[in-house]
């Protein structure tokens, strides 16, 4: 049966994108944010994951606030990237696992998940910045993904609580399939950080460090934090954080955080970095 791995974290800016494009991992500024990758890419080595299911939130590149899925799932054999005018390299494209995609959506609309399912999505920098991060070279070990996208933008935004339902029913879906495979779950995104209005530039240090900590030993508390103390705290886009808590929905009850790193500010955020492993 599938079995996962473990989840990682990070957040999903496109100055980082930028930063690799010219090579500034050795800047004084960028030193400190790269540092935390080795480790994750170390990790990846070792485990060598088949899939990875990236939980993201699309930007406008493919939805905008006409149409916007609360959840979606691609269920593609191959998902392009495309220009959204940060100045990024267009990425290739990736490959998928469509079948796999077909199953989790059966399984979450079963457990009465209601599911856009997308045969066709464009991916954004809220995917292709952590491929980057994690898969550098884009190697033979590179996994096939599976995008599953969340409204972070477009409120209402979905409940903290109901992302984390999601992770557990995603969790299940996954585990449910018959193939001996390893799937590594990403959460993207945050933590804190605000690009627009008076608060612009609004960072929460002691918040994210808090939300860091819970994510890993008590995950069911962060469900009592409302959607407008969530913005209030971590700033409007600081609402990204609910896709860390989906990914943490998919794994073990228990699990067993091997790293963590967190940097401010890169560009306007509070850029988190965790790997966490299952324990079965
Ligand atoms: C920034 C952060 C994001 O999450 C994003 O999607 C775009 C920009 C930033 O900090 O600049
Ligand atoms: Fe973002």
């Amino acid at each position: 049966m599938a079995k996962i791995i473990g989840g990682l974290t990070t957040s999903h800016i496109p100055a980082i994108g930028n930063a690799i494009a010219r090579n500034k991992q050795d800047d004084p500024y960028w030193k400190g944010f790269f540092a935390g990758y080795p480790p994750v890419q170390k990790w990846l080595d070792k485990h060598k994951p088949d899939v990875a299911v990236v939980i993201y939130n699309d930007h406008g590149l493919n939805f905008f606030l006409d149409k916007m899925p609360t959840f979606a799932i691609g269920a593609a054999h191959e998902y392009h990237n495309a220009d959204e005018g940060w100045g990024l390299p267009t990425m290739a494209p990736y490959t998928g696992d469509a079948a796999l995609s077909w199953h989790i959506i059966e399984r979450m609309v079963e457990d009465e998940f209601d599911i856009t399912s997308c045969q066709e999505i464009l991916v954004d920098h809220g995917f292709t910045v952590p491929m980057q991060l994690f898969w550098p070279d884009r190697g033979p070990h590179m996994p096939r993904v599976i995008p599953v996208s969340a409204n972070t933008v477009q409120h209402p935004i979905p409940t903290i609580k109901r992302c984390l339902d999601f992770g557990k029913s995603l969790g299940r879906a996954i585990e449910s399939w018959p193939e001996d495979i390893k799937v590594v779950v990403l959460g993207t995104g945050g933590l804190s950080h605000q690009l627009d209005g008076e608060r612009a530039g609004h960072i929460n240090k002691k918040f994210d460090l808090m939300c860091m900590d819970k994510i890993v030993t008590d995950p069911e508390a962060l469900t009592k934090i409302s959607r407008h103390e969530l913005i209030r705290e971590a700033g409007s886009q600081g609402s990204e954080f609910i896709m860390w808590m989906m990914m943490r929905g998919a794994l073990s009850a228990k699990v067993k955080k091997i790293h963590q790193n967190y940097s401010i500010p890169i560009s306007n955020t509070g850029a988190g970095t965790m790997i966490l492993e299952n324990v079965d």
